[in-house]
């Protein structure tokens, strides 16, 4: 018999009809009640089990854990906690799990840390918490394509492997065939790439923008969703060695149009979620709830989960030059009273996480939109404004999470653009293909990158960005 997922029985009135589910059991008791999970809702379809009918070898092999299909009658529950309930009639044990074994895994009913669950990430998507973060990261990354498709932006596949560094930040992962123990040799014993797979030396892309930029200046609006590396060295809640950004890209488009993009889209996808994720919205914001008891007051989150979202959906972000913002941290308290671990004493300083959470989680508390900023704290293809020191790039800032976005309106003026890689030792024979578009119909264009990673951990109020990616790569760590 065909089998009907546990989300749609759990919505269905065609009682007395039969159904067959299968999933996993989550818990059985009283060699009565078996819950049953399919990864289809985080609800479990509660299950009437008539033991004094079903074989003791079946019986014990309903553990936790195991897969089993269900077949049986589809009833208005009497018991409080569930609508319906299935009566069985029949029980198969598809998949075994040994509850010794169960015992020793974050499959055992009780509270297991987040920590934990990270060292049995395979294991970690049966567990309540886990599954409603992937089922909103599926949500999520489902509304990304639907915004760009329906504002009639073309999805690009920018490549995996480059030749070029793309945020000129020297973080990039090789990507060689040669044996490392044994690689051939120019005379001046440097390492000799022509000998290499692609003939040069090559990495993995740390952004899809430039292939991005060149395509935007032909097919007019652009993006790219796909995976990005990066070789930093940050251990902190906030990266990874290895995430997902998406990076629109518009033709004639500039500093401002870009802002009111960005803005426009992530309010897009944050209300899709709202629609269409209630049942694992309400469970994570009730997650949070129960473990902020336990924090003191200044340490718990300001809004339930499903009010910060439509928070952010209902409000304008605040638009905030980096003047200004400089303005106001020289000024604040934390940076009188050296509270700041790098106190701002100038216009130039680079802004680091304490001060973005400053500025939005303290001063403004909505999202913040910093740009105009500083030309060399800034990336070399961001547009030079008529000051000569400042550049049209723009960060936008999330509470509790820091730096969401990041994009700029794009050098489009070859010379400039040639002085200053010059300036910066950004090899021009390397891009010269980035630099063609400048020579051929060059255009006002612009675009930005949102750290997908970054945005799920907005949208689910999780804490730290390796628990909402199903495996996450991070320093010393890429198991399994
Ligand atoms: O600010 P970034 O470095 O900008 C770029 O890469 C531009 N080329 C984007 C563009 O204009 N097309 O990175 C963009 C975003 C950041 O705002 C952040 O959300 C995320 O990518 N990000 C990371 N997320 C997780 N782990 C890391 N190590 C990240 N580094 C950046
Ligand atoms: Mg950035």
């Amino acid at each position: 018999m065909k089998h009907t997922k546990i989300a749609e029985l759990l919505k269905s009135d065609q009682f007395s009809q039969e159904f067959t589910a299968k999933g996993w059991v989550r818990a059985f008791r009283s060699n009565r009640f078996i819950a049953l999970n399919d990864g289809s809702t985080i609800n479990n379809l509660q299950c009437v089990l008539d033991f004094e009918n079903t074989p003791e070898e079946v019986l014990k092999e309903i553990n936790i854990g195991a897969a089993v299909a269900i077949t049986g009658i589809l009833k208005e529950s009497e018991g409080k906690g569930q609508r319906v309930e299935i009566e069985v009639n029949t029980i198969e044990i598809l998949g075994k799990a040994d509850p010794e074994e169960v015992k020793k895994t974050i499959l055992s009913p009780k509270r297991h840390t987040l920590e934990k669950l990270r060292e049995q990430a395979h294991l970690r998507v049966r567990t309540n918490t886990f599954s409603a973060v992937m089922r909103l990261r599926s949500q999520l990354s489902f509304a990304v394509h639907q915004y760009f498709n329906q504002n009639g932006f073309n999805y690009v596949n920018t490549p995996i492997i480059t030749g070029s560094d793309a945020e000129g930040a020297g973080e990039m992962f090789k990507v060689t065939n040669f044996d490392l123990n044994n690689p051939p040799k120019n005379e001046d014993g440097s390492i000799n790439y022509k000998e290499d797979f692609f003939g040069k030396e090559s990495n993995l892309t740390v952004s899809g923008q430039l292939e991005g930029e060149t395509y935007a200046l032909g097919l007019g609006q652009i993006y790219t969703f796909g995976p990005t590396f990066r070789a930093e060295n940050s251990n902190t809640s906030r990266h990874l060695a290895e995430f997902w950004m998406i990076e629109p890209e518009v033709a004639f488009c500039d500093l401002e149009g870009n802002m009111d993009l960005a803005e426009d889209f992530i309010k897009y996808v944050l209300n899709h979620v709202l629609q269409n994720c209630d049942d694992d919205l309400a469970f994570l914001e009730n997650r949070v709830i129960q473990e902020d008891k336990s924090k003191p007051q200044a340490e718990r989150a300001p809004m339930a989960l499903r009010d910060k979202l439509r928070f952010i959906v209902d409000n304008n972000f605040k638009r905030v030059s980096y003047t200004e913002a400089i303005d106001i941290l020289k000024n604040s308290k934390p940076n009188k009273k050296k509270k700041f671990n790098y106190i701002i004493e100038e216009w130039g300083a680079d802004l680091q996480s304490e001060h973005e959470r400053y500025l939005v989680e303290k001063h403004f508390n909505c999202p913040v939109i910093l740009f105009d900023y500083p030309a060399d704290i800034k990336a070399f293809y961001m547009r030079l404004n008529e000051d000569g020191k400042t550049v049209r790039a723009m960060d936008i800032l999330f509470p509790g999470i820091g730096e969401i976005v990041g994009g700029s309106q794009r050098e489009e003026r070859l010379d400039v653009l040639q002085d200053k890689m010059k300036e910066l030792g950004v090899d021009e024979k390397e891009l010269w293909w980035y630099l063609d578009t400048r020579r051929f119909g060059t255009c006002v264009h612009s675009g930005f990158g949102l750290g997908f990673e970054r945005l799920v951990l907005f949208a689910t109020g999780m804490t730290n960005i390796r628990d909402v990616i199903p495996y996450p790569r991070t320093p010393k760590n890429a198991e399994f």
